[in-house]
């Protein structure tokens, strides 16, 4: 299975970096498959460690796409590394290996600490709109602009009729980012 969360690392001087990842797992067994350039591959590279925060607050997904990366955020238990501070749950991981790979390495990792902090409220349709319309616009250079705006047209759908004040504010994000690029593209 895949899951979407947000993957917290940090560099040899502490520096932490957040990235929302569609990681495959399996029990104990994690896949990390980051696109090369990517800063949570070198930070995993260099502490051996990181952190999946399990996350229904998609502001934070939609953020850090579109420059928003400054959430709060506090030490982890049995790893040097970062918890989401707005985390429901997280697991603390540490690189077993990696299969190299020019554009998509594959890092396998192992849970070593598992918590939950709050708990899981239910499935909300805005929320996967948000978590949809973020991964397109992280496709923004390469993906025809016509199949955005078709997907966008689509997820809107359930993203109106089931939104919160978060994923109302996330939504808007990602609009402004489309609504720029199509300005600069002068669609
Ligand atoms: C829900 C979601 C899932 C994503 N999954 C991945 C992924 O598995 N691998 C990846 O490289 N980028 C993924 N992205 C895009 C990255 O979050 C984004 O490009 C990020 O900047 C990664 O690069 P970084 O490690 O340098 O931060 C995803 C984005 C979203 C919104």
């Amino acid at each position: 299975m895949i899951q979407e969360v947000i993957v917290t690392t940090q560099n040899n001087s502490g520096l932490a970096h957040l990235a929302p990842m569609g990681i495959h797992s399996n029990g104990d067994e994690f896949i990390i498959l980051p696109f090369r350039p990517s800063t949570t591959l070198n930070n995993l590279l260099e502490s051996k460690t990181a952190v999946l925060n399990y996350c229904d607050d998609v502001r934070v997904f939609a953020g850090c796409l579109t420059g928003r990366r400054d959430w709060p955020l506090r030490a982890a238990e049995k790893i040097k590394g970062q918890v989401l501070q707005c985390a429901l749950a997280h697991t603390e991981l540490e690189l077993l290996r990696i299969e190299d790979d020019p554009t998509r390495p594959r890092l396998f990792c192992k849970a070593v600490h598992t918590v939950n902090h709050a708990p899981f409220k239910g499935f909300n349709r805005a929320q996967y709109s948000v978590l949809e319309a973020a991964i397109l616009i992280s496709r923004l250079d390469w993906l025809p602009l016509a199949k955005i705006e078709t997907e966008i047209d689509y997820l809107r759908i359930g993203f109106e009729k089931t939104a919160g004040d978060r994923e109302v504010e996330a939504w808007g994000w990602l609009m402004t980012v489309i609504e720029k690029f199509k300005a600069e593209a002068k669609v």
